[in-house]
């Protein structure tokens, strides 16, 4: 897996660019170029279609900013924070807790910072920069602070998560729909964390984009009847012992899982296995997908239960996709503290407070994982390219007239002023027809549309299969017909 060249090539070809390059940029930002915004947009879309629509889940659009009173309810104020260590000669600065692990390979997680400080002394953990010594580990709050107004004597923050911004609109959304439970609110946006050391192209950024949703259920309602449909859906899963013992990744069904009590809640289990549906017709294989059964030291004290959807990635596994079952803990904690009362009212008349399952998926680890695992180092047809689903296909269809023929450029004109109001398109009459099939794998283009000699005689053109290469005559009368059923496709074939 070659990272550094698709890091290359998605600046090279419009995809991912450092953000403020020219200015030398602010390291853990990135900008998405004209194919690369295509390909977020569509991963987008398909995530839509495929969580969204059929489960009386409701997208809404919330501030960036928010007050401080959001957080302090929230617990970010307080536990949002990574434990740091800095260097008392270059004053270099650490995580220690990422420190410590690479360079003893222990876990570190659920550690005080007491135990941190003290685990660095012990083993004598020195700046990996300069050999200096470290200072005791403190916390760093990771929330970009904001002085809101002229005066800027209003604390708000930028959100760190957009979850936030659906409980604090919980009882807005649920009036204005007049809605019953279960039903969920989903949001899609950036969201702000100030890591100490970002890291790994779009693993670790200070700026990205999630999409959450918050899923409200009736608390006594254990029974989720859509889930039969998933239930023998297959996942691998990290158990507590695993990890534990260094163990494997175990095959299970959803149903399995839950019996095991690894997934606590059987909405939960209906997402996963909507996940691991959802990544695999990304392209991302069955053996680089597995959900992790979070260890009880990592899960918060009002989690029923938490499992990270984790990737195979070049460096190794991370995770792309939080689950938790958060119960009433958010709606509890903003009621207490705005006054506002957070219930609903069931049909028995009962009031209750919604417990939550949350999904929350990481769009930009989503990308990285596609393009590492579409990526195709092709020694035979000389040049690299990307086997995108051409559902995400940032661009779905490329049209060429074979040579520079006065005839042909305006015959493949024609059509691609008819298709691009459609299909996201390109039109390339420059250079080789080899050089421009190769631009478009390049951006992983999977149909290939080129206007011939025969075209301008019976109103055919050819149709080049990106993952084949080979070409299939098609009739100019069937063609959009013939690109609407393959360009929205999962599969090229
Ligand atoms: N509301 C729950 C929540 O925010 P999280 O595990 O902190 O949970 C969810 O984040 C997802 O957001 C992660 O699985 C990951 O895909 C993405 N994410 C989190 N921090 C990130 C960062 N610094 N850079 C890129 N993506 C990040």
């Amino acid at each position: 897996m070659n990272v550094e060249k698709i890091i290359q090539i998605a600046k090279k070809r419009g995809f991912i660019f450092p953000s403020s390059e020219i200015y030398g940029g602010i390291s853990g930002t990135y900008d998405f170029g004209p194919i690369g915004f295509l390909l977020k947009k569509k991963i987008i879309e398909y995530w839509r279609e495929f969580f969204l629509k059929d489960d009386n889940i409701f997208e809404i659009e919330t501030s960036l900013i928010m007050p401080e009173k959001v957080f302090e309810a929230s617990g970010h104020l307080k536990g949002f924070v990574d434990p740091i260590t800095q260097c008392k000669k270059c004053k270099a600065l650490y995580r220690a807790d990422h420190l410590i692990e690479e360079s003893l390979h222990i876990f570190t997680e659920g550690l005080s910072i007491e135990e941190l400080t003290k685990i660095i002394k012990e083993n004598n953990i020195k700046c990996p920069k300069c050999g200096g010594e470290l200072e005791e580990v403190k916390v760093f709050n990771l929330m970009f602070e904001l002085g809101i107004g002229p005066l800027k004597d209003s604390k708000g923050y930028l959100r760190p998560e957009t979850a936030q911004g659906i409980f604090v609109n919980f009882k807005n959304v649920f009036n204005s729909l007049r809605a019953k439970l279960p039903f969920g609110i989903a949001q899609i946006g950036k969201s702000f964390r100030n890591e100490i050391a970002p890291r790994q192209w779009l693993i670790r950024m200070r700026e990205f984009t999630q999409m959450e949703i918050e899923f409200f259920i009736n608390p006594e309602e254990k029974k989720f009847e859509k889930l039969k449909k998933y239930e023998n859906v297959k996942i691998r899963v990290l158990t507590r012992e695993a990890q534990k013992n260094n163990g494997k990744e175990e095959e299970m069904s959803i149903k399995e899982a839950l019996e095991k009590n690894i997934i606590p809640s059987e909405y939960m289990a209906y997402f996963i296995a909507k996940e691991q549906i959802f990544y695999e017709n990304l392209g991302i294989p069955k053996e680089a997908i597995r959900f992790r059964h979070l260890l009880p030291e990592e899960t918060p004290h009002y989690s029923k239960g938490n499992v990270d959807m984790e990737i195979k990635f070049d460096f190794g596994w991370k995770e792309v996709v939080g689950n938790a079952y958060r119960s009433d803990y958010d709606l509890k904690k903003h009621s207490e503290f705005s006054g506002e009362k957070l219930i609903v009212t069931l049909d028995n008349g009962k009031q209750v407070i919604p417990h939550v399952i949350e999904p929350s998926f990481g769009i930009e680890r989503t990308i990285y994982a596609i393009l590492l695992y579409s990526f195709v180092e092709d020694e035979k047809r000389g040049w690299d390219w990307f086997n995108f689903a051409p559902k995400i296909a940032p661009i779905s269809v490329a049209v060429f007239p074979l040579l520079n023929k006065e005839e042909m450029i305006k015959k493949a004109e024609e059509i691609f002023e008819n298709l691009k109001m459609e299909f996201d398109s390109i039109f390339d009459k420059s250079g080789s027809i080899g050089k421009r099939y190769a631009r478009a794998d390049e951006i992983g283009i999977p149909f290939c549309i080129t206007v011939d000699y025969q075209s301008l005689e019976d109103n055919t053109v050819t149709v080049r299969n990106r993952n084949t290469t080979q070409q299939l005559r098609v009739s100019l009368k069937d063609l959009k017909e013939f690109l609407r059923e393959k360009a929205n496709s999962l599969s090229i074939q």
